[in-house]
């Protein structure tokens, strides 16, 4: 006799993550999306939805904000596996627009955890995309080596061209690798609303059948990640921009560090969070483990593309909310979830760049046949 699949819902499930985990899980689970088609996210680039559509997954177009759509959806679906991916994700944007953010990243989870409180049993997983953006500046150490707190780096030092962390004192750090020891301090509102998400969900499910499990994301990056969102994905935008000829700006001085992680490696993670026995004990940081400065990857691109590696600008230019160095400590993710990257970094860029040139090939015989039709039409 057929065994029934196991029902998961993924909210997000339409973006740039989710519509590859819909796609992996598909196989082995009876997958519902539950995603409004954010414009920022979805418009212009078509290649996620579609996804879901070849791998029959059920699509719920909803609001993380809308209590009763999202409420029917949970009752529907009765998942034993959620995954909760929707958000709004920019780390910039999310200055100007706090109220949004709010109400999707925070009120829309106390949503979540309201529809699944009410099922009868209360039971399964909840997954969360968690972001490192809540690690602030992130761990450091002092001169002599020792763990030190660093403060938000202020405006007035950057503007000088001084951008390394400080402590208290004013001492320049050195930073490290992050876990879920380190201190947490969002420094923006997207930061902010994702440790409350982490928060809620860790507090709402005490002493029920529940199990919490909390991934923090590093950067993802990969085939996929829209190419005309300005607000997130930096590498995808220097696709774009390389492709269309531009000068990439760089800011600070080139050398913040970012750990790039590809798509396929973080789908992984999900994937095994859903099976795994035990649900790991900690919060678990997903990262390639590689530490890059922004200025290589720049040039490793525009070497990718086939421009000359120093078709940049180093512009000094400094933005509130960015952080200077961000690395994932991920023996974590290693001995509780059996997790490890498989994908290195110009493996990785080698797979985007070559997306990213398709995609907008297609992109312009799409308008160029639009043109053509105009010219039909009159
Ligand atoms: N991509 C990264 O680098 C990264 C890093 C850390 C954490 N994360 C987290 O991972 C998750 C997925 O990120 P992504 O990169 O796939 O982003 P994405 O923008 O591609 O996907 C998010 C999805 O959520 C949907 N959504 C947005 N607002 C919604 C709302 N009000 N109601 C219903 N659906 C809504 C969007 O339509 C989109 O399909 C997010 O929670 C994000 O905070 C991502």
């Amino acid at each position: 006799m057929a065994q029934n699949k196991p029902n998961v819902l993924i909210t997000g499930g339409a973006g740039f993550i989710g519509s590859r985990l819909c796609a992996k899980l598909s196989g082995t689970h009876d997958v519902t999306v539950f995603d409004n088609f954010h414009p920022q996210v979805h418009d212009g680039n078509p290649e996620n939805r579609e996804r879901l559509a070849e791998h029959g997954i059920t699509v719920i177009e909803g609001d993380m904000r809308d209590r009763d759509a999202l409420r029917a959806a949970v009752e529907t679906v009765n998942p034993t596996l959620i995954y909760h991916l929707a958000a709004e994700t920019g780390t910039g944007q999310s200055f100007d627009l706090p109220a949004r953010y709010t109400d999707v990243n925070v009120m829309g989870t106390a949503h979540l955890i309201e529809a699944v409180r009410e099922l009868s049993p209360a039971t399964g997983r909840i997954i969360l995309a968690g972001s490192r953006s809540v690690y602030g500046e992130g761990a450091c150490v002092d001169a002599e080596g020792r763990p030190t707190a660093a403060i938000e780096r202020t405006g007035e030092d950057m503007a000088k061209g001084d951008f390394a962390p400080k402590d208290r004192d004013g001492n320049t750090l050195t930073p490290v690798a992050t876990n879920a020891d380190c201190v947490v301090a969002p420094a923006s509102i997207y930061a902010s609303t994702k440790l409350m998400q982490e928060y809620m969900l860790r507090q709402a499910f005490w002493g029920t059948g529940v199990e919490v499990g909390i991934l923090r994301l590093q950067n993802v990056y990969g085939p996929g990640q829209s190419l005309n969102n300005p607000y997130t994905g930096v590498l995808s935008i220097f696709c774009r921009q390389i492709q269309e000829g531009k000068t990439l700006n760089i800011f600070e001085d080139g050398e913040i560090t970012r750990d790039f992680v590809l798509v396929d490696d973080v789908v992984n993670a999900f994937a095994m969070m859903g099976t795994v026995a035990d649900m790991p004990m900690d919060i678990l940081d997903i990262g390639s483990g590689e530490a890059a400065t922004i200025l290589d990857v720049a040039g490793v691109l525009l070497n990718l593309l086939g421009e000359p590696t120093d078709k940049l600008t180093i512009t000094g230019q400094f933005r509130p909310g960015d952080i200077r160095y961000a690395l994932a400590d991920t023996a974590r993710s290693r001995s509780q979830l059996g997790w490890a990257p498989q994908v290195s970094l110009r493996e990785g860029l080698e797979k985007l760049s070559q997306w990213s040139q398709e995609t907008m090939k297609k992109e312009k015989s799409l308008q160029s046949e639009g043109f053509a039709n105009e010219i039909g039409g009159h």
